[in-house]
């Protein structure tokens, strides 16, 4: 069993403490979908006020729906659209403080408020996203966006197929 406390003093000493926990459930596993079942599971219950935490996988150029904590969401996004497309298509961070004000954003849910979206790129190529979405305003910052790059950095060979 494996449960996650949080005595984190600040945004990023929790990001340690989920970097580490990300660590050790996946370091011995090879199978990249049970890892972002796992990883999906520990983001959503270790960081606060997240409405849904997942994966999109990259499947043949278009971001198809993976592992994932929440509500039922959109299955496909084509590169370039919405948010999580946005992050394929550029391969960069995506925080996004108003997804209202996001041109061409997709609500999954009617309840997310603010997004945070990372590429996931692996030997130069994208393996998916990982998208955290909040009922929150401008919930996610620059802390937010670092401690989540640094997270997938940390696990990116363990989320592709082996
Ligand atoms: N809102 C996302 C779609 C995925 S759901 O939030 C789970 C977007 O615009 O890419």
């Amino acid at each position: 069993m494996f449960s996650f406390q949080n005595d984190a003093a600040s945004k990023p000493d929790l990001y340690a403490q989920i970097i580490e926990a990300a660590d050790a459930i996946t370091a011995d596993e090879p199978d990249a979908i049970a890892n972002m079942a796992n990883l999906s599971a520990l983001i959503f219950a270790a960081l606060p006020d997240l409405n849904w935490a997942g994966f999109y996988r990259n499947v043949g150029g278009e971001l198809v729906l993976g592992p994932f904590q929440g509500k039922a969401a959109c299955i496909r996004i084509p590169f370039g659209k919405g948010v999580c497309g946005a992050a394929a298509a550029s391969r960069e961070i995506q925080l996004v403080e108003d997804v209202n004000a996001f041109p061409g954003h997709i609500a999954c849910d009617s309840a997310s408020r603010s997004e945070l979206v990372v590429p996931i790129v692996h030997d130069g190529e994208l393996l998916g996203v990982l998208d955290l979405d909040s009922p929150l305003p401008a919930r996610f910052d620059r802390e937010d966006a670092e401690g989540c790059a640094l997270l997938i950095q940390k696990v990116t060979d363990r989320l592709a197929s082996r």
